[in-house]
Parts: C-alpha cells; sequence; structure tokens
C-alpha cells in the first residue's frame, strides 16, 4: 500500500487527469436523480434528453460547428474507429487507399492495420528526427485512389504538435477527408474546425479534467460514416447504445472549463515545462525527444542513456513523483515505444525514455523536487548498469 502522507506529484497528465471538482458537480445529479433515459417519452426522459442536448451545443459552440456534427462515443479510441472504420468502409467504392502516420496512438493505428486486412491500401508515413510529419512527403503521396488521412494533432508520447492547418488545406486541394486524433491537443491549441478546415476530429473526456469513459466524434455535414456499433439507433444512428448522461454532461463541462482557462494554462504550463527540461537536460547523456518548440506546453519526454526507464519509473514512484515511460496504455510491452523508434532513434532510447506530462495543479515546487530528487536515481541506476555509452556513441552505433 503507498504511503498516503507521501508528497505525491502527478506528472502523468497525458495518460489521464484528474476530474475538475465544477465537471464532478455537473455530473452528480445525472448519476442520482436524473437517471431517466433519453429515449422515454416522460419527463424523466425528456430531462435526460435536453441534458444531451445542451451537452451538444456547448460542445458544438467551442468546435463552432453546428450540434448535428457532434456525436458521442464512449471513449477516445471509439472515436478514432468510427472515424476510420466508418469513413473506409463507408467510401470504398471511392478508394482503396488511406494514409496514417508512424507516430500514432495504437485507436489509430490498429483500425488502419485492421483496414489492411480487408483489402485497403495502407501507407504509414515516416516523421522527421523532431516527430514532424513532411506536408511534401504527404503530398506525394496521395493518389487517385486516397480517400482518407488520419494524423494526430498533438502526440501522446512527446507532444509535438503537427501542422494541422496545413495538412487539412492539402487535403482539401486534393478532396480527401482528414481526420485527427486531438485528444492531447483540446487542452492548449485550437479545436476550431472551420479555423483548422478538418473534417474529423476525436476528443476524449480522461484528457480534459473530464470523465473516463467519453468521447466524440465530430463530422463534417455531409460526410457519410458506416456505424461500428448496431441497435437502438442512438448518435444519428452512428453509435448505438443508451447515453452514459453522467459522461456527456461531464465531457462538455470539462471541455468549457479547459476552453475559458486556455490561454492562462498554455502560458504557465509552457514556462515550467521549458523549466523543467532545461534542467532534465543538465543530467549527463539526456536528450529531449520531439521537436524543442512544436510540442505540447505541457510535455517533456527526455531519454536518459544507460538506464532503464521502467526502473527510474519505480524508484520515482517510491519518491511519490508519478511519470511515465511510452504510452500508459502500452506501458506493460518490453517493446520499446514504437514513437521514440519512429524518430530514427536507436532501440535504447526508447528504453531509457521518460514522459513527464504536467498539468493544471503542476506548480513550481512540483518541479524543483523533481529536479532535486531525479538526478541522484538516475546516478544509482547508472552505477549498477552495464552500459556507459554516451549519446554519441548510442547514436552512431551499428544497428
Ligand atoms: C492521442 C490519444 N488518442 C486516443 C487515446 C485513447 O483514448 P481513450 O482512452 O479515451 O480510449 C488516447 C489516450 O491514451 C490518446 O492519448
Amino acid at each position: 500500500m503507498p504511503n498516503v502522507k507521501m508528497r505525491q506529484i502527478y506528472l502523468d497528465n497525458a495518460a489521464t487527469t484528474k476530474l475538475d471538482p465544477t465537471v464532478l458537480e455537473a455530473m452528480l445529479p445525472y448519476l442520482r436523480e436524473k437517471y431517466g433515459n433519453p429515449s422515454s417519452m416522460h419527463n424523466m426522459g425528456i430531462e435526460a434528453k435536453n441534458a444531451i442536448d445542451s451537452a451538444r451545443r456547448k460542445v458544438a459552440g467551442i468546435l463552432n460547428c453546428s450540434e448535428k456534427e457532434i456525436i458521442f462515443t464512449g471513449s477516445g479510441t471509439e472515436s478514432d474507429n468510427l472515424a476510420i472504420l466508418g469513413y473506409a468502409r463507408k467510401n470504398k467504392d471511392k478508394g482503396n487507399h488511406i494514409i496514417t502516420t508512424s507516430i500514432e496512438h495504437h485507436a489509430v493505428l490498429d483500425p488502419f492495420h485492421r483496414l489492411e486486412k480487408e483489402g485497403f491500401e495502407v501507407t504509414i508515413l515516416d516523421v522527421g528526427k523532431d516527430g514532424l510529419v513532411d506536408i511534401n512527403e504527404l503530398k506525394k503521396t496521395i493518389n487517385d485512389k486516397t480517400i482518407l488521412v488520419s494524423i494526430i494533432y498533438a502526440n501522446n508520447e512527446i507532444g509535438v504538435v503537427q501542422d494541422i492547418k496545413e495538412i487539412s488545406k492539402l487535403c482539401k486541394e486534393k478532396n480527401v477527408i482528414f481526420h485527427t486524433d486531438a485528444c492531447q491537443a483540446a487542452n492548449y491549441l485550437s479545436i476550431d474546425v472551420e479555423e483548422l478546415g478538418i473534417d474529423l476530429i476525436t476528443l476524449n473526456g480522461s484528457k480534459i479534467y473530464g470523465p473516463k469513459g467519453v468521447g466524440i466524434l465530430y463530422k463534417r455535414e455531409g460526410i457519410m460514416l458506416e456505424p461500428i456499433v448496431y441497435g437502438g439507433g442512438q448518435e444519428f444512428g452512428l453509435r448505438s447504445g443508451t447515453e452514459n448522461i453522467a459522461n456527456i454532461v461531464g465531457f462538455a463541462k470539462a471541455l468549457e472549463e479547459v476552453t475559458k482557462h486556455k490561454d492562462k494554462e498554455v502560458k504557465k504550463t509552457t514556462q515550467l515545462r521549458d523549466y523543467l527540461i532545461a534542467n532534465l537536460l543538465k543530467i549527463d547523456e539526456t536528450i529531449l525527444n520531439g521537436h524543442p518548440t512544436k510540442r505540447l506546453p505541457n510535455n517533456a519526454n527526455i531519454s536518459l542513456l544507460n538506464i532503464e526507464g521502467e526502473s527510474l519509473l519505480l524508484l520515482m514512484n517510491e519518491e511519490g513523483i508519478y511519470a511515465s515511460t511510452g504510452s500508459a496504455c502500452t506501458s506493460d510491452s518490453l517493446e520499446p515505444s514504437h514513437v521514440i523508434v519512429a524518430l530514427g532513434l536507436p532501440h535504447e532510447f526508447g528504453h531509457s525514455s521518460i514522459r513527464f506530462s504536467l498539468g493544471k495543479d503542476t506548480t513550481k515546487q512540483d518541479i524543483d523536487y523533481v529536479l532535486e530528487k531525479l538526478p541522484p536515481l538516475v546516478k544509482r541506476l547508472r552505477k549498477v548498469s552495464v552500459l556507459h555509452k554516451t549519446v554519441e556513441e548510442a547514436l552512431t552505433q551499428k544497428v
């Protein structure tokens, strides 16, 4: 059992965020007395239906789209699957070529692999050493058969932010539908679909101080999708199943709150991130993964050569510092993170990578605590390590 009195520094906000108390307040009535089914004709059903309508209006207002374009789902994973499987399967008469990147979340990569088995031609674009997609490469890859491009807005592991406006402009010129997974982006970046020109966007509650187990898919009007779940026909026939009213209400409230505080959070968090990164890089044989500035304000992903990331995580855990290696969803695997490998770095950089993801409650004192505790832990691990490479040696070795 963890020592409850121990200082706890939560730097794993990319894995999930704490539920905002105002969000919990908004949700509680729908978990207690307002338990009607929105499909029921009576007053309690109408009350539940009104709650969903109001949440949909709020979300649509923030994304600058119409209410009919918002589909509530059960997670970010489900929204990604609905966008990708749903669009490709429904529109396969238009072409069978689909494009994504090597740094996507598995919620995107796996539907692409699934579609490959169904006969689609799949291109997985490489990214540069900084994690950025080369727009010219993307342009060359699009052909007459291409129907869909899916590129993550802000990466969950290395925090790299793509030039989404340029990508969507290119897709529009080429008459290709563009989906982006924006789960990590909503706290800090614009999600205005008109400004960005996006056709399909995935968001989830778990990363925006909302409840887990809820997501949305924005679907531009006129785009046709094939459902992946069939039944009662809820959510415009695209996501059958009785709606999770409390989660939907909570999602809308959470999105409203993060939008309200976005500018302030960007400023504050960027400063803390830069302070953290600058000091982490003072540790020998340490590199920053991903672009130094085109990255999320809350992401610091580093590789500390000659240690195992998992071992360091365990030692940090004992000091009450909670971070991550690889993505939370895949961190039980022994494979190095596919995202770090996609940057063209040797595997040892993947094995020694640690992601710190800051949140709205992170303070300078928290960061100072990490900066005090971390270097001796790294030293301890390196003392017993059989590896003693410099970054240069590791980068130039033959793989
Ligand atoms: C970028 C990205 N996409 C999708 C997901 C999956 O979201 P969910 O856990 O809501 O299914 C996550 C969460 O880890 C994520 O970071």
